[in-house]
Formats: C-alpha cells, structure tokens, sequence
C-alpha cells in the first residue's frame, strides 16, 4: 500500500500527477497539497487535499504522520525566470521548501522525488548530447536550488538511508495547467495563441534549440522512476531524461501542418535568453534508459498532434462560455 503526499499540487506537473496516482493507486492515499486552494470540482472531489506550506515544518510534519505517508512527491518550488526575477524567495522556497520535506522523510522513513531540471547545468557544460555526470555550474538562481537540491537528496540517501530519487526535466509542455514563471513556457503558450490568434511573439531567438517532454511521458517517468527496483539504481539525484529537441523555428513549421497561416515573431527577453542559452541544446539520457527502462512515447510531432487537440477543445470550451 502506498500512500503518498504530493507539493505543488495545483501547478502544471502536480495537477495531472495527482489525477494519475488516484487513479493508479486504489489502495492508499494519495494526498495533493499546496498553498492555495483548489479551484477545479473534479481535482477537489477526487481525493484529500492539504493547504500546506512547504516551509512549515511543523505542519509538514503533521501531514505526513497523520495520514502515514510512505512516498513524497515534492513539486512545490519556482521556475527559472520568476526565480532570476525573485532570487532571494527562490532559494527560501526552493532551499528551504526541499530541507523541510527531507527531514519529514527522515523521521517518517518515506521516499521521495525531487525534480532536478535543465536548469542545473551552466555555460561551462557540454551542451550537445550532455553527459549524465559532467560540469555542473549554473548562473541562474533557479539552477543552484537544483544542483544544491541534487547534493542534498544525495547526502541523505548515502547518509540517513532516505530513499531519493530524481530526475532533470526539460521544459514541459501540456495543456491542462499552465506553467508558472519558466524559460521554456513558449513552447506551452504558443499552442494557444497559435489556436486562438494565429500568431505567436515568442521570447527566446528562432535558433534556440532545447529539451522538451509531453506531460504524459513526464508523469510516467517520475511514477516509474519511483517504483523501479533500487538495486537497478547507479545514479540517484538525478536522471537526465528527454524526449525531444527543438527550437522555435522548428516548433512553428510543425504547427503549421495544422494551421498553415501560423505566423511568428520575436521580441527577445533578454534574461530568458541568457537563461536558455547556458542549458543544453540536447541531453544523453543514456543512464536513466539503462538503469530504469527510461523510454519516451511522444517526438515533436506527436506532441504537437496531442497538443492542438487539446488546446482546441479548450479554446472551444473558452467560446461556447464566452
Ligand atoms: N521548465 C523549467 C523552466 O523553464 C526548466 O526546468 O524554468
């Protein structure tokens, strides 16, 4: 039996995770927790939820005994850009919010996953085909919170027997929650302005190339990576995984089978910009094929198929209240 506590539950990942382990998990809890309330009927209706703050560690604590937690999923933390703008909250809430939950899964023995990212690697790293284990020295505040955020996860498995496990996303790209404050979110918004407008003015330059992951493949990842036999386990904290690389040029010809008057622009951000330019154009995600059977199911086009389908349906939704 597994039961489980989710942070960051309302955002872009934790929204469909916490749908997918309620499904999935029929026998024990699976607790969504965040610090606002939620909104959709049929998230609240189909489980427990928690207002809670990752950085009361009282109150964590609380939680995870109560409902006698065996497995964290904590998604409870700012994205890149909002953290280059913020860097002081960032590493309160990034820092602070991942201490808290590693000392609950201490006392309370429970696992946990922590989300790792593009974003813990820097400048100084190889940025084609990026090795597993390499140069790690980011200039982003979002990015020391992961590389920091890897060391710690590693220090309490080696040092009190946490069972930590993670993995470095790319940019996420879906459709039912949109996502807050990162580098890679034109890849979401341009989905619906390309639907609704036809036109997209997109923030990072034509050529930028980047990892990308459909939501799907991202859930699947972080549910597999958490059941996979340990002992398969060379690495820990964390896996590089991708599915896709691409740049908005790219993106924007892919869109265009299915809206051939799709036109973009560029307004380049130039914090954005710098950010993205420091993270791979593409990872090796070799270690984590290997060690846990990693293997994406959806490319760019795929992708885009299921995104257009998706974003449709809700734009039409979006018309049909007016
Ligand atoms: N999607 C994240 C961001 O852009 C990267 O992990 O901040």
């Amino acid at each position: 039996m597994k039961n489980i506590l989710i942070t960051g539950a309302l955002g872009q990942i934790g929204s469909e995770l916490t749908m997918a382990l309620r499904k999935r998990n029929q026998t024990g809890v699976v607790v969504a927790s965040d610090i606002r309330m939620p909104t959709d009927p049929q998230f609240r209706d189909s489980g427990p939820f928690e207002f809670l703050d990752v950085l009361d560690e009282y109150r964590v604590g609380r939680v995870v005994e109560e409902y006698r937690i065996d497995t964290i999923y904590h998604l409870g933390a700012l994205l890149s850009a909002v953290g280059e703008k913020k860097p002081q909250v960032a590493w309160k809430i990034n820092m602070g919010g991942l201490y808290t939950i590693l000392e609950a899964a201490r006392q309370y023995k429970a696992a946990l996953f922590f989300p790792s990212s593009i974003g813990a690697f820097g400048p100084t790293t190889p940025l084609d085909n990026t090795p597993q284990d390499t140069i790690m020295r980011p200039h982003s505040m979002y990015g020391v919170t992961k590389v920091a955020g890897e060391l710690l996860c590693n220090y309490y498995h080696d040092r009190f027997g946490v069972d930590t496990r993670g993995v470095r996303f790319p940019g996420l790209i879906s459709y039912q929650t949109e996502p807050g404050g990162g580098t890679t979110d034109y890849a979401v918004a341009i989905f619906f302005e390309a639907l609704k407008h036809k036109r997209f003015t997109c923030y990072l330059k034509p050529d930028t190339s980047l990892d990308m992951m459909y939501m799907p493949d991202a859930i699947r990842a972080m549910i597999q990576l958490m059941e996979a036999d340990a002992s398969g386990l060379k690495h820990r904290n964390a896996f590089n995984i991708t599915a896709m690389h691409f740049t908005p040029t790219q993106l924007a010809a892919e869109i265009r089978k299915y809206i051939p008057e799709f036109a973009i622009d560029y307004d380049v951000d130039p914090i954005r910009q710098g950010i993205a330019d420091s993270w791979p154009n593409y990872m090796d995600d070799s270690a984590a094929r290997r060690e846990w059977g990693w293997a994406p199911e959806y490319d760019l086009s795929g992708m885009t198929k299921a995104m257009i389908e998706g974003v449709a349906r809700l734009v039409a939704a979006e018309m049909v209240k007016g």
